[in-house]
């Protein structure tokens, strides 16, 4: 599928540091990343490397004692890094919704669902009165498959499930153009989740929206995603539209992890990639990913490698390893 090549979001440079009693630890370590109009951006990779810390560094929601300490996030023509309290606030309405990885943070417990999306909508649209605000909140949820009698209730009276999807309806119903979507479908069963997923591919059609997926699920990925990016110990290791990703992974650190999942390789036997992520405090030289490669090279141990465009005839690839280095030289 072509996506337009508008970028609608650029991240820069961006660092994100918590600052633990054990030391110091960026989770997120000088990224550039830009999401185009229209595409669904997967973020994939293993458990801590950063993937719901850039989320809502995204949304500057990052709390203490993590802290944003360098780069910039384009969007319209601004810095969101140099915005106020007030303007911030407006992007996160009107601009872009955040889906979280646990619903029940972002949820008032002691108000009741309709509240929370009636409210959402007339923050946003003023003019929309309450009846017309509680019949969207009705449409919303119902296309969720969530009955509309459930608006009465609060959020502990809801499964997890449900309060996630609640989560989805307001980020729907605030009309965002961006939608951040950390592990959004976790909680649902495989029912709600296909139907979520066709909703998504629906209001993706409909309103152009833009969707950064962050999930484990790689199948949801194959399904939805456009571009994929892969994220190793607080970086990208590998960019690429999702055919590309999928049939000719460039990066070991990709290869393994694919190899990992049942049903992408069910020719091969399943594979186990060889240990575990790094403790982001003391990270390894170099390359981060070089304790656990299968072809590391002495230059490896020494210099992180630089992101190499990979020339496609189609798509795009960007990765971040020394094994292509020679490559782009000669060219
Ligand atoms: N509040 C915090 N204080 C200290 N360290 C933190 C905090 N939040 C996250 N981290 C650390 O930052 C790193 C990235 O965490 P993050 O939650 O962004 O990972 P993730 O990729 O979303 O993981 P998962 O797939 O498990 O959701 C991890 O090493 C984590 O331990
Ligand atoms: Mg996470």
């Amino acid at each position: 599928m072509t996506t337009s090549r508008e970028t609608i979001l650029s991240i820069r440079n961006l660092t994100v540091t918590y600052k633990t009693r054990m030391g110091n630890l960026n989770a997120v370590d000088n990224l550039s990343l830009d999401l185009y109009k229209g595409e669904v951006l997967g973020l994939v990779g293993e458990s801590g490397c950063g993937k719901s810390t850039l989320g809502k560094a995204i949304m500057r929601m990052i709390l203490p004692p993590g802290q944003i300490t360098s780069g910039e996030i384009w969007m319209d023509g601004r810095d969101l890094m140099k915005l106020n309290k007030k303007e911030m606030r407006d992007v996160r309405g009107n601009r872009i919704g955040m889906i979280f990885q646990d619903p029940m943070t972002s949820l008032n417990p002691v108000q009741r669902i309709d509240k929370h999306i009636i409210e959402a909508i007339q923050a946003h649209e003023p003019h929309v009165s309450k009846e017309e605000a509680n019949q969207r909140a009705i449409e919303l949820v119902e296309r969720l498959g969530i009955g509309r009698k459930r608006l009465l209730d609060y959020p502990h009276q809801l499964s997890g499930g449900m309060r996630q999807r609640v989560m989805i309806a307001l980020a729907l119903a605030l009309k965002a153009q961006v939608i951040i979507a950390d592990e959004a479908t976790t909680a649902l069963d495989a029912i709600v989740e296909a139907k979520f997923l066709d909703l998504l591919r629906e209001l993706k059609e409909e309103f152009g929206l833009t969707i950064l997926m962050i999930t484990h699920n790689i199948g949801i990925v194959a399904e939805l995603a456009d571009r994929v990016a892969v994220m190793y110990a607080g970086r990208i290791a590998e960019l690429a539209d999702v055919d590309t990703l999928f049939h000719a992974p460039k990066h070991p650190y990709t290869q393994g992890l694919l190899a990992s999942v049942p049903n992408i390789n069910m020719d091969s036997e399943l594979y186990c990639m060889d240990g575990t992520p790094p403790n982001l405090i003391s990270p390894p030289s170099g390359c981060r990913f070089h304790p656990r490669c299968p072809h590391v090279m002495d230059i490896c141990r020494e210099q992180h490698p630089p992101f190499i465009p990979q020339a496609l005839d189609n798509g795009e690839q960007e990765v971040a390893c020394w094994l292509y280095e020679s490559a782009t030289e000669q060219t």
